[in-house]
């Protein structure tokens, strides 16, 4: 029986010195050690996240509202996701590097996943890749796993769906749709996958779940009973604040000191107050 991550582990450091492998990952579930998850969609940010001690780094397909201007996720290609990935992996050492992939590169058939998936891991240098969907998916994440590579999976709101849903409101309120979210994570469990990230759903039924399942349950907006938790980084930094959930925690302002950054190196320019002697050669 594993601890709950609010029980906690006082001694959350023996993690922190081991590279992050999907096996350590379900070591920190058993050990009640929450796990800390974030996005990334380029070496400086991946490097930073890194050495701050994030155990997993996400390159989301979120890359396509946070770095592409985009309303959805679904027009994300292999070649962006790839470029990006192998941006990310470069700045990476301690953190497990888990790519997404985008919609329709696993959907038609489980040999275009295959291939598609090990693109993420021999081009870019992923070392896991997520994919969205439970039942619809298993028999796809089963072949994956079965080739040696990790399956994350992602259920609730799965932003790929965002066109069925028709809204980014919180999912699983009802009792069918909560229902089929069980089943599919013990799918996905069953399946193979080394976690899944539960996004939008209520917090009594994401606790329910991570407590149901062996594999670390990620949440994002499905409160603090999960083994770990996710944001997506722009978000977390107040870089992006186009998006505003509740769950998204701010640790930042960066919008306006960037700016703010911007505006002075402006007026100094065109003050022709930079660049000074020391500045110049
Ligand atoms: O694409 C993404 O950033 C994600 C997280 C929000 C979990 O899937």
């Amino acid at each position: 029986m594993s601890q709950h991550p609010e029980q906690g582990n006082a001694d959350s450091t023996v993690f922190s010195d081991r590279k992050v492998t999907t096996n350590l990952l379900t070591q920190m579930k058993e050990a009640g050690t929450p796990i800390a998850a974030l996005t990334a969609y380029d070496y400086t940010m991946a490097q930073l996240l890194d050495q701050a001690g994030v155990d997993l780094i996400l390159v989301g397909d979120s890359v396509s509202t946070v770095m592409q201007g985009l309303e959805t996720t679904v027009t994300v290609t292999m070649e962006h996701m790839v470029y990006h990935a192998s941006l990310v992996r470069r700045g990476v050492e301690r953190a497990l590097v888990v790519a997404d992939l985008p919609f329709m590169s696993y959907q038609v058939n489980s040999d275009e996943a295959l291939r598609n998936a090990g693109r993420m891991v021999k081009e870019a240098g992923a070392e896991a890749v997520k994919l969205g969907g439970g039942r619809v998916v298993a028999e796809t994440v089963g072949r994956i796993v079965d080739v040696g590579i990790p399956v994350m999976g992602h259920l609730g709101l799965t932003p790929q769906s965002i066109h069925k849903f028709g809204t980014y409101q919180v999912r699983a309120t009802d009792e069918k749709e909560a229902d089929e979210l069980r089943r599919d994570a013990k799918l996905l469990e069953q399946a193979g996958v080394f976690s899944i990230v539960l996004e939008k759903v209520p917090a009594a039924l994401a606790r329910e779940v991570t407590e149901s399942v062996s594999v670390p349950v990620i949440g994002i907006g499905a409160g603090g009973g999960c083994d770990g938790q996710i944001l997506v980084s722009h978000d977390m930094l107040g870089i992006c604040t186009r998006f505003n959930p509740r769950f998204v925690r701010k640790y930042g302002n960066f919008a306006d000191e960037m700016r703010g950054a911007f505006e002075r190196f402006t007026e100094d320019v065109r003050g022709r107050d930079f660049p000074s002697e020391d500045e110049s050669y």
